[in-house]
């Protein structure tokens, strides 16, 4: 089997209700880090992994994410009158290849499954990478391209993985063990939102995928039959757990910092991170912080 890995899926499908009101009419991906959309340093990370053919599983009310991805002739033709090279340059890098990216629809919010699914044809019979833009990375070297590297020694199916405080790991897919790699994890099951108690690791999975053919083919199956996993949605998890015994699946303890930007306080969090990691910024907002942390101390 090919282990190249040129295909990226982005599932963009879901209604982002952490996010109300805001979300009624923006996609949630739309929201700026600083001055970049997250799907912006989805894309970017991508890239740099090698990837190219960009996958967006999208639905109704998502128009204005597809827009992002047109060139902007106008804009950048002021800014080259003006002299604006800098902000030209920024403009420019986020330009994409004609006919590199494709728009699939997800009708109806079935889960991340279901998304996945929805862009079997366009996946065919090659591995590709699950990309979920809500989880930021803050990398030296980008984590899906941290992934890609292993998978070319592996050929096998692979999620990211994550050491979570043991109290939080009822709030992720948590993974079960077989053998301690290293960077990588040969795992033997895979348990969504166990408590405590039953949480087998402390090991959760995060969203960077990279997957066979063979999971779309599992979840192929599933969905012609029906058998749907948590909450009646056809599950991610699901279809890649039947691998463990087959292909087999590694989780990859990935170098970097994530932030889940499907949360409030993640994506507050990732706003002062990514503020502070900026040249331009960081005086004036270090200054601030500083102050209201001494305020905060002497109100207390
Ligand atoms: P979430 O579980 O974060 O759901 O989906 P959500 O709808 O985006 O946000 P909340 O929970 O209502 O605030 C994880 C990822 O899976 C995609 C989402 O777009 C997100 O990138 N997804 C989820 C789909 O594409 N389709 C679905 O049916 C469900």
């Amino acid at each position: 089997m090919n282990r190249k890995v040129l295909k990226a899926v982005f599932p963009v499908a879901g209604l982002g209700t952490r996010f109300l009101p805001a979300t009624k009419s923006i996609p949630k991906e739309i929201m700026t880090l600083v001055d970049r959309p997250l799907i912006q340093y989805a894309i970017d990370e991508a890239r740099a992994a090698g990837i190219k053919e960009f996958i967006f599983v999208t639905s109704r009310g998502k128009n204005a994410l597809e827009d992002y991805f047109d060139h902007a002739p106008q804009i950048e033709d002021a800014l080259r009158s003006k002299g604006k090279k800098d902000l030209l340059d920024t403009l420019e890098s986020t330009n994409m290849e004609s006919g590199a990216i494709a728009y699939i629809r997800q009708h109806k919010a079935m889960g991340l499954g279901h998304a996945v699914w929805c862009a079997r044809r366009l996946i065919a019979n090659e591995p590709f990478a699950v990309i979920l833009p809500d989880d930021v990375i803050a990398a030296e070297k980008p984590c899906l391209q941290q992934m890609v590297e292993a998978y070319e020694e592996t050929g096998a199916n692979m999620v990211a993985a994550m050491e979570v405080p043991r109290e939080k790991t009822h709030a992720y897919g948590i993974l079960d063990v077989e053998r301690d790699l290293g960077d990588k994890v040969l795992i033997k099951g895979m348990v969504e939102k166990p408590s405590v108690e039953d949480a087998p690791s402390n090991l959760a999975v995060i969203g960077r995928y990279i997957l066979t053919p063979k999971v779309l083919h599992n979840l192929d199956q599933n969905f012609k039959h029906n058998r749907l996993g948590a909450g009646g949605e056809l599950q991610l998890t699901d279809a890649i757990a039947e691998e463990i015994n087959a292909q087999g699946v590694y989780g990859y303890r990935f170098n970097g910092q994530r932030f889940d930007c499907g949360s409030k306080a993640g994506f507050l969090q990732a706003t002062v991170s990514f503020g502070l990691s900026r040249p331009e910024l960081r005086d004036e907002f270090a200054g601030y912080l500083r102050e209201l942390v001494s305020l905060k101390q002497a109100a207390e």
